[in-house]
């Protein structure tokens, strides 16, 4: 089933990963700071370790997760020896720490070209990462104006197309679209939140409870229903998304309540932070495994 939730050419779409890989040093994997677990693919990253790539891991939308989950998630992470940095590619904060990193990179990089006797290297680098992550805000937020200035090149758009970031640094101008490396039900709701599955082929009503049960333990529910009181906590799913109905005035043309709108309410608001910070995920030596975090 959860291979429906993504069209076939993601299949294909890993493959090109691949192959553009072999054109860089460094390979940027972007994670949602809200669900590093589901955002994480380690099928890919096993391919990518075994072509030989460094992998640096961007822990991104950092502004929409709870601060201590994604430290205790850049700890894990650097724990197994991996690069790994937070940012926050739409304002901008962290850019400053990862250019930092890819800095340091390249100066690895050059160091060993030297001892091989070569003067000069660029460090290469590509962005990879699950639908939504963000790729694209930060493409653009590392290569701001010179990327601007590539794109008014008409006619030289075939092929790879490389942003230079600073001296000796480059950034292929296309982001690699990968699966999630967690594709089963329990992930449903990280997957949802997050965006990386589009809504029109979400199983709204599979997820409904959960993502009731996540509002509630979240104490979110009084934003959720606004002026209204909401339902008493522990209140079933069904019962809940009513309330939320008759509060919020979601009913369908007959007058029955649209449950399905109620839930596209929820995610669109959790989705885009309305609500506050939103960790969904939290790493295994942190607190019970990688389940969601409720
Ligand atoms: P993708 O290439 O990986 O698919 O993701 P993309 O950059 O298109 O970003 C997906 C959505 O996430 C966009 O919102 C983008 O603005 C938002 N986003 C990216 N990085 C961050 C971040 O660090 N923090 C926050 N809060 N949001 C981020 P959108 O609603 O699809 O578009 P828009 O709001 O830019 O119009």
């Amino acid at each position: 089933m959860a291979f429906t939730w993504f069209p076939g050419h993601m299949q294909k779409a890993l493959r090109r990963i691949e192959a553009d890989a072999r054109l860089v040093d460094l390979v940027l994997l972007v994670l949602d700071a809200r669900a590093p677990a589901t955002s994480r693919n380690r099928t890919l990253e096993q391919a990518l370790l075994r072509q030989g790539k460094r992998l640096a891991f961007v822990l991104n939308k950092a502004d929409m997760a709870d601060p201590a989950v994604t430290q205790a998630w850049v700890r894990d992470l650097r724990r197994d020896r991996h690069d790994a940095v937070t940012v926050s590619a739409k304002t901008g904060e962290g850019r400053g720490v990862l250019v930092q990193a890819l800095h340091a990179r390249r100066k690895e990089v050059l160091e060993a070209a030297r001892r091989r006797g070569i003067q000069d290297v660029v460090l290469r680098c590509m962005v990879v990462g699950v639908p939504n992550a963000g790729k694209s805000t930060l493409i653009n937020k590392l290569a701001g104006s010179a990327r601007a200035k590539s794109g008014k090149h008409p006619g030289v758009t075939r092929g790879p197309q490389w942003v230079r970031l600073s001296d000796g640094i480059e950034l292929l101008d296309t982001a690699g679209v990968m699966l999630p490396g967690r594709l089963d039900a329990a992930s449903l709701l990280s997957l949802a939140v997050t965006g990386t599955i589009r809504e029109d082929v979400l199983p709204l009503q599979e997820l409904a409870p959960d993502l009731v049960e996540l509002i509630q333990a979240r104490g979110l529910a009084s934003h959720a229903f606004g002026s209204h009181p909401p339902p008493p906590r522990g209140a079933p799913s069904h019962e809940w998304l009513q309330a939320l109905c008759r509060a919020r005035g979601f009913l369908l043309p007959g007058g029955e309540l649209d449950d399905r709108r109620a839930v596209l309410f929820l995610l669109k608001a959790l989705r885009d932070g309305r609500w506050g910070p939103l960790s969904l995920e939290r790493p295994e030596v942190d607190g019970p495994a990688m389940s969601p975090q409720r």
